[in-house]
């Protein structure tokens, strides 16, 4: 089973990394340690989500510190308000909640005041209660809409996306952001399927992705079968239910966003810390910090990326594909004092 299809896939969330408010945070202890949160600071969540990081790094900051968490999901930004204030953070802490795209953080910040912050925190992706409710479409193990916005002001559904692109632009999505392999013969099944009547329920898609899938195993020769004794199968839907999520959400354009943007929202020695799930997303947080770590603009915490120990695997199943990297950012101006420094052999040589 690859990385991606495991706990971020719909179907890899289930007994077991739920709390009474349905989502239960991952590498927290990891997290802390990196960002280090102190008396006084500000720190940005740019995916508060049920605020299960937030509980716990919020009332650090304590005295005069600043909490400022972003979701784009209202009710989510509601259930963190709720958590955060049940953990009594408020007269010695801040907390601003607010609905926003973590690509708009910059604005939000100017908005509130804030300059610049001393930690930011994303923990990419989705929480267990959206997962959970069926009626946001995002998992196949229940029926529901075609929806999957997280954010329920986007126009464009993946009912719509379904509905919309051609089979070949099907097939590369699926391809691109879910990494399926069989995504033509997906997408032409979709087409087909379309032509008769059109896909508008999580159990339709899975249906059909289903039955693509079965229709390559039904040719497949029996020797094939002895492969079948290996780790346990992944629901076929999972990589397709995936890449529309990432489609719909456009997760990786806000991704890449946040990452530009992570400069003129810290201050020099302040810490951001990513959690992502995905083999794409790690991939481009460790571009974006290994290329400021060269440039002398940032100080790499994590050279390889920080996974959950075996306790955390076991009592969480999100947490198996979770992938923390962090950076200390020391500043635009450090770049060029990097490379002087590092024809001497300071920061620029490392
Ligand atoms: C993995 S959960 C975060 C869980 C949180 N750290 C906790 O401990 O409860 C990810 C959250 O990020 C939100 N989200 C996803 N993409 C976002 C974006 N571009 N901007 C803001 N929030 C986003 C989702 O709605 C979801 O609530």
């Amino acid at each position: 089973m690859n990385e991606d299809a495991n706990a971020e896939a719909p179907g890899g969330v289930g007994e077991g990394d739920t709390d009474a408010a349905g989502h239960v945070p991952v590498l927290v202890e990891q997290v802390l340690g990196l960002l280090a949160p102190q008396a006084g600071q500000v720190v940005l969540d740019c995916t508060v989500g049920l605020a299960g990081h937030a509980t716990r790094i919020a009332p650090l900051l304590a005295p005069g510190g600043r909490y400022v968490g972003l979701d784009l999901d209202p009710a989510n930004v509601a259930l963190a308000r709720e958590r955060l204030d049940s953990v009594a953070v408020g007269s010695d802490v801040e907390a601003d909640l607010i609905q926003a795209n973590f690509t708009t953080a910059r604005a939000v910040l100017d908005e509130l005041g804030i300059d610049r912050v001393d930690g930011v925190l994303a923990d990419l992706g989705f929480a267990s209660n959206q997962m959970g409710d069926p009626q946001r479409g995002l998992s196949f193990n229940s029926d529901g809409p075609l929806d999957m916005r997280l954010d329920p002001t986007l126009t464009e559904t993946a009912a719509d996306l379904i509905a919309g692109l051609d089979e070949t632009e099907l097939a590369n999505l699926l391809y691109r952001y879910g990494d399926e392999r069989r995504s033509r013969r997906i997408a032409r099944k979709i087409v087909e399927h379309r032509r008769r009547s059109p896909i508008n329920t999580t159990g339709e898609l899975a249906a059909l992705v289903r039955a693509a899938y079965a229709s390559v195993r039904g040719r497949s020769k029996p020797s094939s079968r002895k492969r079948r004794a290996g780790p346990k199968r992944i629901d076929p839907a999972t990589r397709t239910f995936m890449a529309l999520r990432i489609a719909v959400n456009r997760e990786l354009e806000s991704l890449e966003a946040l990452l530009a943007s992570l400069g003129e929202l810290m201050r020099p020695g302040g810490v951001a810390a990513v959690i992502s799930f995905h083999s794409h997303e790690d991939r481009m947080v460790k571009r974006a910090f290994m290329g400021w770590h060269r440039e002398g603009r940032g100080e790499r915490l994590t050279a390889k990326p920080v996974v959950a120990e075996e306790s955390e695997r076991l009592s969480n199943p999100r947490s198996r594909s979770a992938k923390l990297r962090a950076i200390r950012w020391l500043g635009a101006t450090a770049a060029g004092e990097a490379g002087e420094a590092g024809e001497a052999g300071g920061l620029g040589g490392r």
